[in-house]
């Protein structure tokens, strides 16, 4: 997907994404970040932060920079952190394929549900190991291809449906780790049966 046709689809999302994902997506994210072992004072980037479900979860003794490239999402992220006075999150309105920071930033990267989002997940997590610390942690959370036959066969039939709804339902996890080149610490689902993945890394570069 091309940025400006993901920035129409989200805009488009961005007023009714809570309603309509949070009761899928949010105890995974929470599972994550509270996993994720946030040490007093530690700088931490949410990837493609969208409407800001995550940001609740952030503990106030770190401070968070959340980075989206569609306005209309950051805007339901801001009224978030105003009406909850999240005072340790900035967010910032930016592509997460050339991300506008120096080297070795981060101590840890939280990026839910972007890597099958963005047109090049590769880029994404090139600039997401430049801009983390070595040594940093990287907490994936993302739906990957099924290793089912069946589901897979399924999925492969509906991606393209999936991509004009705003994701690609084809991303396969191993291929995603190798060319990604991290180094698993762990990967797992929340539940037996469950769509997404948690992926915790550790920044090897
Ligand atoms: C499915 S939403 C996930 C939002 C949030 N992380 C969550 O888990 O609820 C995908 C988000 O990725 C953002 N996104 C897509 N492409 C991006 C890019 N190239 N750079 C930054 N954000 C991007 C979209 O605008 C959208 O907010």
């Amino acid at each position: 997907m091309e940025l400006e046709s993901i920035k129409k689809i989200y805009a488009g999302y961005s007023n009714v994404y809570d309603v309509i994902f949070k009761g899928f997506f949010y105890p995974r994210i929470k599972h994550a970040i509270q996993s994720m072992g946030i040490m007093p004072g530690d700088m931490i980037l949410d990837v493609g932060v969208g409407t800001g479900l995550s940001l609740p979860l952030f503990p106030k003794h770190c401070k968070v920079v959340g980075i989206d490239l569609s306005a209309a999402m950051l805007k339901q992220a801001k009224q978030k952190i105003k009406k909850l006075h999240l005072d340790h999150i900035e967010l910032r309105e930016m592509d997460a394929m050339s991300l506008h920071f120096p080297d070795n930033v981060f101590d840890k990267v939280f990026i839910s549900h972007v890597v099958s989002v963005v047109p090049d997940p590769y880029r994404v997590m090139s600039e997401v190991k430049r801009v983390c610390k070595k040594g940093g942690r990287i907490v994936v959370v993302n739906h990957f291809k099924s290793k089912n036959k069946v589901m897979a066969g399924m999925e492969k039939i509906f991606n393209p449906v999936s991509k004009r709804i705003g994701w690609r339902s084809d991303l396969c996890l191993d291929e995603f780790i190798q060319k990604a080149h991290l180094k698993v610490d762990k990967k797992y689902k929340l539940k037996k049966i469950d769509l997404w993945h948690v992926i915790f890394a550790t920044n090897n570069k």
